[in-house]
């Protein structure tokens, strides 16, 4: 048996997998995301610590744990998890979706060699700009961090006593040399830090370290069991659905809109705002467009009218055409293929008819439309997809996912019932990290192609071009 932890921006998913990658068991636990000012977003790593166990214990409750033989890992990406010299966590953790640090970003960001050795514009998202904001803002924190932990690794270190990272999170700091898969010391510098503060590097499905007696004792699994370094959960998701090999693609619909592109070399194209990150299986890279609020953008108008996401898209029933009023999904500012901290969201053309179910399909339309903005990136860097594997929360509405399908003018492949995700990448990766055997990495079963809807297609491409205007007079105004 095999167990997949994946730490996810709204909670805890842990799974159980057989040798034959039946799934045994899932437990969920919920996690809240603090928001202190606007463009904050943080959540406290102790936090993590008892979700996760209170879903291990709920695995323990279906399964017996002692058949365990590997764990794997992942985790949302980029968040600056600030340990001091005892291993003490400093302050919440900045997440992913926290733009703060833009102005640091910025600057970071103009010093040419960034783009050149990280392969990536230095975004407000990823780790290095947030510890530029720290040694400015919070300089005794800065002084006293010893270790810089991404989220999952934070977890890691908890399990296994040890600081490690993996190549695919790693990517996501800007600290990395993303074409040589190692710590670069010069743009640790620029930061005012060393190889020190960094955890050990290995590949995402190899043993990074052995289950700590302790922890061993109390959920009953083996003592030492290996714990695989594990993944990004996009690079974990990808490993979950197969996603290894070049044309191989998926569109997540999960807090962020991830829309990833596996690639046969290091291929960086920063100017598009497109990330080339390493992936979690050696010798292999991938490609993504990012937006930051994708389901998390129906989270917040289902919050605003009172009805739960699932409540809102169960009765729209066939795609329409785009009509008003129209939604930008910039709740947060955006990454792709903007780069844009300060930009905020809008509904445009609402008018007396307009209602709640309008609200809705304005949302599921405008997040397509950003998605659709990462696939032109995509396209920009040479890339070429011809489909894509629907995963994450938001793709269990059918009218979303033939939505997105006729946005982007692309049939989107959906997977048999199951959990194709980040947590059953995680617990690919522990059995790779044990069995060594990377042919594991295969996609799901798929129940359903939703094609574009052909008589809509043209309309969505006149709603996108109001899209992208919008944004412009919505960047002039920010
Ligand atoms: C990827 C990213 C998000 C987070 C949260 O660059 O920021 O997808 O990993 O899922």
């Amino acid at each position: 048996m095999y167990l997949g932890l994946d730490l996810g921006t709204s909670g805890v998913k842990s799974i159980a997998i057989d040798d034959n990658q039946g799934v045994l068991a899932e437990a969920h636990a919920p996690l809240d995301v603090t928001r202190p000012h606007p463009g904050w977003a943080e959540q406290c790593p102790a936090d993590w610590l008892t979700a996760l166990s209170d879903t291990i214990v709920a695995l323990g409750q279906q399964v017996d744990l002692s058949a365990v033989k590997g764990i794997g890992l992942s985790g949302h990406m980029h968040g600056a998890t600030l340990i001091d010299a005892k291993g003490d966590v400093l302050r919440p953790c900045i997440l992913w979706n926290d733009t703060r640090s833009y102005k640091e970003a910025a600057a970071l960001d103009a010093d040419p060699q960034f783009r050149d050795v990280s392969g990536n514009i230095v975004f407000p998202g990823f780790t290095a700009p947030k510890l530029a904001w720290v040694k400015a803002h919070e300089p005794d924190v800065f002084k006293a961090t010893a270790k810089v932990l991404l989220p999952k690794d934070y977890i890691g270190l908890w399990l296994t006593g040890e600081s490690v990272s993996e190549m695919s999170d790693a990517s996501g700091t800007s600290w990395l040399d993303v074409g040589a898969r190692d710590w670069s010391d010069d743009l640790l510098q620029k930061t005012h830090l060393t190889r020190d503060h960094m955890p050990r590097l290995v590949e995402g499905s190899t043993p990074a370290g052995g289950l700590r007696k302790e922890l061993a004792d109390r959920w009953g699994i083996p003592a030492g069991t290996p714990v695989a370094g594990g993944g990004g959960d996009n690079a974990a998701t990808a490993v979950g659905v197969g996603v290894v090999k070049p044309g191989q693609a998926f569109l997540s619909l999960g807090t962020s809109g991830v829309l990833f592109a596996a690639t046969g070399a290091y291929a960086p194209a920063p100017e598009t705002a497109v990330h080339t990150f390493c992936h979690a299986l050696p010798d292999t890279w991938h490609q993504m467009g990012v937006i930051l609020a994708a389901a998390d953008a129906l989270e917040w108008y289902g919050r605003l009218v009172g009805q739960s996401p699932a409540a809102l898209t169960a009765d729209l029933g066939n795609v329409t055409a785009p009509g008003r009023p129209l939604f930008l999904p910039y709740l947060g500012g955006e990454r792709t293929p903007h780069n844009d901290a300060k930009v905020r969201g809008a509904f445009i053309g609402l008018e007396h008819v307009t209602d709640t179910a309008a609200g809705t399909r304005a949302i599921l339309e405008g997040v397509a439309f950003a998605m659709r903005d990462c696939l032109e990136a995509l396209k920009q860097t040479g890339t070429q997809i011809d489909s894509l594997i629907a995963v994450g929360g938001g793709s269990q509405s059918t009218t979303w996912l033939s939505t997105m399908a006729t946005a982007l003018n692309m049939p989107i492949k959906v997977p048999v019932a199951g959990d194709f995700g980040a947590a059953f990448g995680a617990a690919r990766l522990g059995m790779i990290a044990v069995t060594g055997d990377t042919g594991v990495a295969t996609p799901p079963k798929i129940a359903a192609v939703l094609d574009p809807d052909a008589t809509l297609v043209d309309p969505f491409a006149q709603a996108y071009t109001r899209y992208q205007s919008t944004y412009k007079a919505l960047n002039s105004l920010s």
